[in-house]
């Protein structure tokens, strides 16, 4: 019993990294032997030299989401921080009551484990139907008025398609710097799991609510 349940448990374990470092587009043992964003490739760029950060107030992200006809949102490990995937529901409740179509876009290494993000929305019961995986979604965000990142930072980050030397190239990202305007939820500038800076947050379509998540996604419940 123990030989089989050690083989079930280490070849599950294997096919978890594998994916992973399939959703990442790294080597296994690059993933094993070295951190992400420690040695090698492009240091975080200071604030000042990536343009101006535009901040949103949570009553104005409301009005946004009443506007728009499509909304698409992605959460990310500060989600899972904050826990705020039963507010988020809420809002969801209330925008598809309204007739707006809403989505989640889940990518594959969002959070620190494989489906981390799948468990705590289905723990707050949004329907599984509007919720996404990256290559389901990505060819959408062009047609989409307003997406709202809810504490995440790498797997939205353009740079892993425009700078070689990043330590996230190559990684595949959701390319939510696509859709009309962008509301990218989290608590300060600082960088994500990879440590590099983000460009999305200085895109002029781009807008920063700054805050704890619950926080902020309880304020916007209240004001739509
Ligand atoms: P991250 O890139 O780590 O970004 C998370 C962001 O959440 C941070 O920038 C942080 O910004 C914000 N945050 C933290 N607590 C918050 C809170 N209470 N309220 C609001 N925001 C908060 O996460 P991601 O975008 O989900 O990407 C996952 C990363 O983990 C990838 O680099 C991936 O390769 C790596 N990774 C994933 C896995 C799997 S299998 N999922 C395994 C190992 C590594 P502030 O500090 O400014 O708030």
């Amino acid at each position: 019993l123990l030989i089989v349940t050690g083989a079930l448990v280490g070849s599950s374990g294997a096919i978890l990294s594998y994916i992973m470092c399939r959703a990442m587009n790294r080597k296994f043992l690059a993933v094993i032997a070295g951190g992400f964003g420690t040695a090698g490739g492009t240091v975080a760029a200071a604030d000042g030299e990536q343009g101006e950060v535009v901040a949103i107030s949570a009553e104005e992200t409301a009005d946004l989401l009443k506007d728009a006809s499509s909304v698409v949102i992605v959460p990310g490990y500060g989600m899972a921080v904050a826990q705020a995937q039963h507010a988020i529901n809420d809002i969801t409740k209330k925008l598809r009551d309204k007739g707006t179509q809403v989505r989640f876009a889940i990518h594959p290494v969002a959070g620190r484990m494989p489906g981390h993000m799948n468990v705590l929305l289905a723990e707050a019961k949004v329907p599984y139907d509007i919720v996404m995986e990256m290559d389901e979604v990505n060819d959408d965000f062009p047609q989409t008025d307003a997406v709202l990142v809810i504490g995440a930072n790498d797997i939205v980050n353009p740079s892993s398609q425009t700078d070689p030397n990043s330590p996230i190239a190559g990684m595949p990202v959701l390319e939510v710097w696509k859709a009309k305007t962008v509301v990218v939820m989290k608590r300060s500038m600082a960088t994500g799991y990879a440590g590099v800076q983000n460009p999305l947050f200085f895109n002029e379509n781009s807008r920063m609510l700054f805050g704890d998540a619950k926080a902020s996604v309880d304020a916007i419940l209240g004001n739509v």
